[in-house]
């Protein structure tokens, strides 16, 4: 804060001036004063306080001039004051004024510089990410299905055993609640339930059908759980796409042929399927898809000469589950089973992306570990 050492707590005669000149000299030294500390560098608070000790009404210098030195000023003095006095109010209010701009202006400037950018600067790079394996495989036979007419319809993941199991005509105590070891939620006292984690994405089946009249001809992609112990092959949780279509006039051949299209689409159009009879409560009959070998391209001999690890020299790889809906089925969601037909499959995600794109370990999706990841941009 400028503190003034200034004449003008004294008088005139105190201060020893009898001459108009003199008193010139006294309010050029005051004048110098008030220059000096008006040049330093000021923010906002130390350019009130010199306002104040310059103008301040009750002790500020101007004030105490008129007191001190214009009041008792004898006649011969008291003109030369008042001008002087006069030249040097003009000078502090000019001089106040005209701080008081570059104090606010360089406020504002401080102000403005912390968040001001410079556009010159070469931009933040952000990595940017890419969509996950299961996640890619997923859009890609989601495309190959949109292809032909399907679209995509999701469900929870948390289900009533009604959905996951009975209305599949899968009743309590069949022996194929043994094959898919079930999640149930542990829940609070007096709450409905039981719940559990969906074992397969077919409760979704009932759902459609449920809400939609046919012709039906969706897709559901999602997660399943199943209490495995992790290996490289197996995982609580993995991942499937249900495939439903119904309609008044679906025939086995329908079905095969749609999914010999898919098949071929998605691993090329050398491959050949195969199926084999097979079991699920809710299609009848069902059948279980083969791929002709993608590793030894069918024939069951490696590359090297031996038998081929990938198939052991069984020249077919499973792929999955499908069949015609299993009449019982239709009963659950009040479809004619005389007016409708159908058929539907469960495409194991996890196991086809490692068949496509060589992978052997199925932990190696979940690790996320980035290094395996980038191999998939
Ligand atoms: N839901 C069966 C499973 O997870 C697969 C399947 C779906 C079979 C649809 C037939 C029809 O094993």
């Amino acid at each position: 804060m400028p503190t003034v050492d200034n004449p003008a707590g004294k008088t005139l005669a105190e201060l020893g001036a009898a001459s108009p000149d003199e008193v010139a000299q006294l309010f050029s030294e005051v004048r110098a004063l008030f220059d000096n500390q008006a040049a330093k560098q000021l923010d906002p608070a130390t350019w009130e306080a010199l306002k104040q000790v310059w103008t301040g009404r009750k002790s500020g210098v101007l004030t105490l001039i008129t007191d001190n030195w214009l009041k008792p000023a004898t006649p011969e003095l008291k003109r030369a004051v008042g001008q002087e006095l006069n030249k040097l109010k003009a000078q502090v209010e000019s001089t106040l004024e005209a701080r008081k701009r570059d104090v606010e202006s360089l406020a504002e400037h401080a102000a403005s510089a912390k968040d001001r950018a410079d556009l010159s600067l070469p931009g933040v790079l952000r990595p940017v990410g890419t969509h996950h394996l299961i996640r890619q495989v997923f859009q890609e036979i989601e495309d190959i299905f949109f292809s032909i007419g399907f679209s995509v319809v999701e469900g929870p993941e948390i289900e009533t055993p009604y959905y996951n199991f009975e209305a599949l005509n899968i009743p309590e105590f069949h022996p194929v609640r043994d094959d898919m070891d079930t999640f149930y939620l542990e829940l609070p006292k007096g709450a409905p339930g039981p719940l559990l984690l969906r074992t397969h994405t077919s409760p979704v089946q009932i759902r459609t059908m449920e809400k939609r009249q046919p012709p039906v001809r969706v897709i559901v992609p999602g997660k399943v759980y199943r209490r495995d112990n992790p290996d490289a092959t197996h995982s609580f949780m993995f991942h499937q796409i249900e495939g439903l279509a119904v309609d008044s006039d679906i025939t086995f051949c329908d079905f095969t042929g749609t999914i010999d299209y898919f098949v071929k689409q998605f691993f090329g159009e050398s491959v050949k399927t195969r199926f084999r009879p097979s079991y699920f409560p809710f299609t009848e009959p069902s059948v279980e898809f083969d791929v002709s070998c993608v590793f030894c391209g069918g024939s069951g001999t490696a590359k090297s000469g031996g038998t081929c690890g990938k198939c052991k020299g069984s020249r077919w790889i499973e792929l999955f589950g499908a069949g015609m809906v299993d009449p019982a089925v239709y009963g659950f969601v009040n479809y004619d089973p005389k007016k409708v037909s159908g058929f539907a499959f469960g495409i194991g995600i996890d196991r086809l992306a490692m068949l496509k794109y060589g992978i052997d370990d199925i932990q190696a999706f979940f690790q996320n570990d980035v290094r395996f990841l980038r191999q998939f941009p």
